[in-house]
């Protein structure tokens, strides 16, 4: 139940937890940033976090831990072969999903590589609402292929579609007859839907989904990474979900897909990753990649004191106070940068607010990475580590032309029970000064391009001295301010 303030108007987002632990954060001077940024190759992932105030660059592994978590960390059993925590966590996934076999990973993409190992031929496809980063480089490593089923309106940045991550249902049937189930791997689906701002899918267009996939006997693959955040919208925005209690959600998605994985550096607030089914004709399919890949059967490359924490930070998953911290402080922030104007995706989904780079910067064309440039810019403005989630994110087609992204995000993530209120409005008056100055904010180029997953290692320089300029205004603006 929220709590209400007796003056609406001072309404805010309530914690229904208290901090009892804390870690000192600097914020340099402008000059430092913008020299910092451009040691970086304008790339935020290269950023030290020694130079960073708000690291906002995700919410994968940086979440705030509770007393139990830190607790059950203390009596992890370290045996290389039947541990008791492997035990341990196995129940944790029974109770919130109901299922009994369980393969563990050392994160999510190492799901996504046994899954892909296993289950794509060269030549097939993948199906999906949208992809995410790593999910594609491992489904096109096994020589597969990805197309993305999301529905039209996902692809709005703004509009108030209150699941925006749907699939297109007739366009996944036709696509199915088109292809043939057999050049299909499977159908995935993305609960919270990363790349399109954290969006979240209905509990009715999954079931359809999964009905689809078992009328065409096309194995149904849920990526339950961020399922928290999707869960917490089902309950909020679906009225079929407004009276099931949480559990019964994860539940009854586990009696319907054939396989669900996730990254508990998200899902359980710890570090580590999961692929589990009801049938265990899919955990055998997968099951002899674990020890070759990741690590013996009962720990997967996972530090037992995370898969502690991990095994509690899922009992917690099924708690409405703590799910609802991360979208209701997304929503505040989104909700405070729209109403000066500032174009955000909305509504505003789980994971982070995510600011629209391709309209923040019209002008800016996609080969010189507008979210890209946001991001470097809101660093020099406020010490803030944000991400690009656009063109730059993408791979390059192997001919070598850029594909260029339908939606040029920013994301400013926001890591639960890490952040204060105060801090989130720190965040929201850079972001206004910001759009103020939108016109000081120019392109940028490569100077140092990966052909993998280049967003994460890649450098690349501003085109002419903006950032120079742009130092130069907040210095005039903000006075001797930090
Ligand atoms: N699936 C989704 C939907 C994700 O958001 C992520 C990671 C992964 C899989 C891979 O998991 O990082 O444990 O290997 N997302 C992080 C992010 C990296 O910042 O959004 P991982």
């Amino acid at each position: 139940m929220a709590v209400k303030f007796y003056q609406a108007q001072n309404q805010v987002p309530l914690e229904m937890h208290k901090v009892r632990m804390v870690q000192k954060i600097s914020l340099l001077p402008v000059e430092e940033r913008l020299k910092r940024i451009q040691e970086a190759g304008n790339n935020t992932f290269l950023l030290q976090n020694r130079d960073i105030y708000l690291d906002m660059l995700t919410d994968s592994g940086v979440n705030g831990m509770t007393d139990l978590q830190m607790a059950a960390a203390m009596r992890a059993d370290d045996s290389y072969a039947g541990s008791e925590t492997f035990t341990r966590v196995k129940e944790a996934v029974k109770e919130v999903f109901g299922t009994e076999n369980v393969l563990p990973a050392h994160q999510g993409r190492a799901c996504e590589n046994i899954l892909s190992s296993a289950l794509v031929k060269p030549g097939q496809t993948a199906l999906m609402n949208f992809h995410f980063t790593t999910t594609k480089a491992h489904i096109t490593r096994m020589g597969g292929t990805v197309e993305e089923i999301i529905a039209d309106k996902g692809l709005l940045p703004q509009s108030d579609d209150p699941f925006k991550g749907d699939f297109d249902l007739d366009k996944l049937r036709a696509t199915i007859n088109e292809k043939g189930a057999e050049n299909i791997a499977f159908v995935r689906v993305e609960a919270g839907t990363n790349l399109i701002g954290g969006q979240p899918v209905s509990l009715e267009n999954m079931l359809a989904v999964t009905d689809i996939c078992h009328d065409n006997k096309i194995i149904s693959v849920l990526d339950a990474s961020l399922l928290q955040d999707n869960v917490y919208f089902m309950k909020t925005r679906e009225a079929r979900c407004k009276y099931m209690d949480i559990k019964s959600i994860y539940h009854l998605l586990a009696d319907h897909f054939d396989i669900i994985y996730f990254s508990a550096r998200k899902l359980g607030f710890a570090k580590g990753g999961i692929i589990t089914s009801k049938d265990a004709k899919y955990t055998k399919m997968m099951m002899e990649y674990i020890p070759l890949y990741e690590g013996f059967l009962t720990y997967g490359g996972m530090d037992v004191r995370s898969m502690e924490a991990m095994a509690q930070g899922l009992y917690e998953s099924l708690d409405m106070e703590y799910i609802n911290q991360g979208p209701e402080f997304i929503n505040y922030l989104a909700k405070e940068l729209h109403d000066y104007g500032v174009p955000v995706v909305l509504p505003a989904g789980g994971l982070g607010c995510h600011l629209n780079a391709g309209a923040f910067v019209p002008e800016l064309p996609h080969n010189e990475y507008p979210a890209a440039a946001v991001a470097a810019a809101l660093y020099i403005a406020g010490g803030i580590r944000g991400m690009e989630r656009g063109t730059l994110s993408e791979q390059r087609n192997p001919d070598g032309t850029e594909p260029y992204s339908e939606l040029e995000l920013m994301r400013l993530a926001v890591p639960r029970r890490v952040y204060t209120l105060s801090q989130l409005k720190y965040v929201a008056d850079r972001v206004k000064w910001l759009w103020d100055n939108r016109t000081l904010i120019g392109g940028l180029e490569w100077v140092e391009e990966p052909t993998v997953l280049r967003f994460f290692s890649g450098r690349l320089k501003e085109k002419g001295y903006w950032q120079e300029q742009l130092a130069e205004k907040f210095r005039k603006d903000f006075g001797d301010s930090l």
